[in-house]
């Protein structure tokens, strides 16, 4: 039920890192309050918005999640606490009715997975996961570009996620354990692959992995790499780490058999891509396209635009994510990634750590009948 101004209520939990920007989102949505705060530790929580620089002075806070499900003001529900708790409290919002704002992993086995999925059918409720680099510019004209045939058939796909995360992470103490982290693909490299599946628009049909561990603190794997049957002979590849003594790094390529995209350039080598042609059809407004030379001296199209390149949350974007979900409850539509979408790309996480753990032996997907 909307609050009295006719907004959505949110109550949010888990007051964390992630939770800030989902709460800065909905304050700067003008159909949305965020009306509830649950967190185990009041003062902790505080402390938190306070470092945010957030401001809550009606937001109500407690440390039940039971009273933000029962509480008549809160129509959508955040859940952003760590990573094995996600399922529960989301098979519980749906119980209670919630729409569901859904932090990934969104769940760590594949029977979470199953109870998520029948808990939000048999609840009818809107659900949104946070695969927000799906409207990184980059991304979103990355996708386009497959989708609208201008690179012709994918024939191979490969997405880099390198995030050098130690304990300077707030989540450090639970993110680095088998129960509560789960998995470098779980915890984080899922936007990788995320990533893949959404801008190849083609399934995983088998997966194969391998994986290995540097740096110290992890109790799981802190490398994966993962070879991906697509859905139309085409193939797939991840890279995921934390072990890289890089900067953070988030590389995306598409291959077609008319043209490559390569992070910020078009390349090609039979069919040349129209600048101009393409320029106009561009339906990306934040995305310029400029004549460019590839690093061999021939011709090629740089990609001007936001790049996926901070692994610090405030510059992720999760406004249009948070905008997507007031829209989709209010206009009674389904989100764009909702659980059952997201879903199958947490499907290809557990087949790549199941391959993994088997020394890289091919695992068929999918793993849940629809
Ligand atoms: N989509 C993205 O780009 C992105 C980026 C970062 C994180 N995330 C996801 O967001 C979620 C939260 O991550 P974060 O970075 O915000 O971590 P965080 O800073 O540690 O926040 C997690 C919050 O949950 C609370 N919490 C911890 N253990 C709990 C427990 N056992 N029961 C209830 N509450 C507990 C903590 O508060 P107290 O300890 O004070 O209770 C903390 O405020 C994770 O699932 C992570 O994967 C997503």
């Amino acid at each position: 039920m909307p609050t009295a101004d006719n907004r959505l209520g949110v109550g949010v939990y888990g007051i964390g890192w992630c939770a800030a920007q989902h709460i800065a989102a909905f304050q700067k949505n003008p159909h949305a309050d965020v009306t509830w705060l649950c967190a185990r530790d009041e003062a902790r929580a505080r402390a938190n918005l306070a470092n945010a620089n957030l401001e809550l002075p009606h937001a109500r806070m407690t440390t039940r999640f039971d009273d933000l499900l029962a509480a008549p003001d809160v129509d959508i529900v955040v859940i952003t606490t760590p990573n094995h708790l996600h399922a529960a409290e989301a098979i519980a919002a749906a119980g209670a009715g919630k729409h569901i704002v859904l932090e990934k992993p969104t769940g760590l086995d594949l029977g979470e997975l199953v109870g998520i999925r029948d808990a939000v059918r048999r609840a009818g409720v809107r659900t949104i996961v946070s695969f927000e680099l799906r409207y990184n510019p980059l991304l979103r004209f990355a996708q386009w570009m497959q989708a609208s045939g201008r690179l012709g058939e994918l024939r191979f796909a490969r997405v880099q996620y390198l995030s050098r995360v130690t304990d300077w992470y707030p989540g450090w103490d639970w993110v680095r354990t088998r129960a509560s982290g789960r998995s470098h693909l779980l915890a984080a490299g899922c936007h990788a692959v995320d990533a893949l599946r959404w801008c190849g628009g083609r399934e995983a049909v088998e997966v194969s992995a391998f994986h290995t561990h540097f740096t110290a603190g992890y109790e799981w794997p802190t490398s994966i790499i993962v070879n991906m049957a697509l859905e139309g002979r085409a193939l797939g590849h991840v890279t995921s780490s934390t072990d890289f003594m890089m900067p953070y790094t988030f590389e995306l390529e598409l291959m077609g058999d008319r043209a490559t995209l390569r992070q910020d350039l078009l390349q090609w080598q039979d069919t040349t891509l129209d600048l101009d042609e393409l320029s106009t059809a561009n339906p990306f407004p934040d995305v310029a396209l400029e004549a460019a030379t590839d690093p061999g001296g021939r011709p090629a199209i740089r990609i001007r635009c936001a790049m996926p390149g901070s692994v610090d949350v405030s510059h992720h974007p999760f406004q249009a994510e948070i905008d997507e979900i007031v829209a989709c409850v209010l206009e009674d539509r389904e989100t764009s990634i909702s659980v059952f979408e997201a879903q199958k790309t947490m499907e290809i996480c557990l087949a790549a750590d199941r391959s993994a753990e088997l020394g890289g032996r091919p695992v068929s997907l999918p793993f849940i009948a629809e």
